[in-house]
């Protein structure tokens, strides 16, 4: 357990919230692979302990309008290979507002619910937070964002598949530059987070990666790719994070072109890394966290993110968790380049 875990599973603390009856589940914010076994961990712990379950239609915009149905054990039966998720989900604005989220939790009340379960990226722990703060509601988010940037937990559910998926990509990739001897710049996802293109760009042998949270040098890439044709390498492959922050991988295709007069190919991949079914990994992580969520609730613990940190599941409690900050680790663009020579 981290120094921030307020309690250990299966320890009340003093004056813990009662056991719930009734927990309400949404999905929220973009999609990740993995959201469903999140799901079906949510509802099938909470009915092994005897617990009602709720199920919210598109995220936070459904507790909103009062779109909560019940949900048995056979409702979240086939799913956990599934990506996408099966309760839908929305980035909300009306959620945003305090009219909006005093409709929330009126609608909760006269549904029974007790407590909520929040599986979402970092936007979504931000609502939770606000949500929990206002009502005392006690509430549990799990991590879920294939940007892996949500504050602390090492991982977040949906982050494994979508390396995966890119590096599936990227191999094909790689088959025809090496037959053609060609420079590709390969854009990932992650426009406010590099953790997809390092990861990406380790896993791929890449020759460089590009990320918004470190200002891109043209001259020292322009350098490392002119070194590594001296060298006599085929082919090469650079991963760029998607714009704005970083301007995407059109303009650096352009300046390469610009400088060596070769014509980069250009893949941009897109919401393909969004979707697809969920890992070993990934099933295993979500499933794990779900059934802490409903474990914490259990035991009373207060309101918290359930993450995953040097392999256990914690409880960060909320206000803690949001100060925390996810840094990319320098050693491993470090390594990129250490390894592309
Ligand atoms: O937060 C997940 C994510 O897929 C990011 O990687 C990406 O920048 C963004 O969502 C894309 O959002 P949208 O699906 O709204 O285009």
């Amino acid at each position: 357990m981290s120094a921030d875990s307020s309690t250990r599973p299966g320890e009340s603390p003093a004056g813990a919230a009662a056991r719930p009856r009734c927990i309400a589940v949404l999905t929220a914010g973009g999609d990740a692979p993995g959201m469903n076994a999140a799901t079906r961990a949510v509802v099938r712990s909470a009915q092994g302990a005897g617990i009602e379950v709720l199920g919210v239609r598109r995220g936070y915009d459904g507790l909103v309008t009062g779109d909560l149905e019940p949900m048995s054990s056979r409702a979240v039966a086939n799913i956990i290979q599934r990506g996408g998720t099966v309760l839908e989900t929305s980035r909300s604005e009306a959620f945003r507002h305090q009219g909006g989220r005093e409709r929330a939790a009126r609608h909760l009340k006269e549904r029974g619910a007790d407590a909520l379960v929040v599986i979402g990226g970092e936007g979504s722990l931000a609502g939770a937070t606000v949500f929990h703060g206002e009502t005392g509601l006690p509430v549990m988010v799990l991590p879920a964002s294939i940007d892996n940037d949500v504050p602390g937990t090492d991982y977040s559910i949906g982050f494994d598949t979508a390396v995966n998926t890119a590096l599936d990509a990227i191999d094909r990739i790689r088959d025809t530059a090496f037959a053609y001897e060609r420079l590709f710049c390969v854009e990932v996802m992650g426009r406010d987070s590099g953790f997809i293109a390092v990861a990406v760009a380790v896993g791929a042998g890449a020759e460089a990666v590009v990320v918004p949270e470190i200002p891109l040098d043209m001259d020292d890439l322009m350098r490392r790719v002119e070194e590594s044709q001296n060298r006599g390498k085929r082919a090469s492959i650079i991963v760029v994070s998607e714009g704005p922050r970083t301007g995407g991988v059109l303009p650096l295709a352009r300046a390469l072109a610009g400088r060596f007069g070769i014509e980069p190919r250009i893949v941009v991949l897109g919401h393909i890394q969004r979707g697809g079914a969920p890992t070993a990994r990934d099933r295993l992580l979500a499933s794990r966290m779900g059934a802490g969520a409903v474990q914490a609730l259990i035991d009373g613990a207060p309101s918290s993110l359930i993450g995953e940190e040097r392999g256990e599941i914690v409880r960060v409690a909320l206000d803690i968790a949001r100060q925390k900050v996810r840094k990319l680790d320098p050693a491993l663009i470090d390594l990129v380049h250490r390894l592309s020579i």
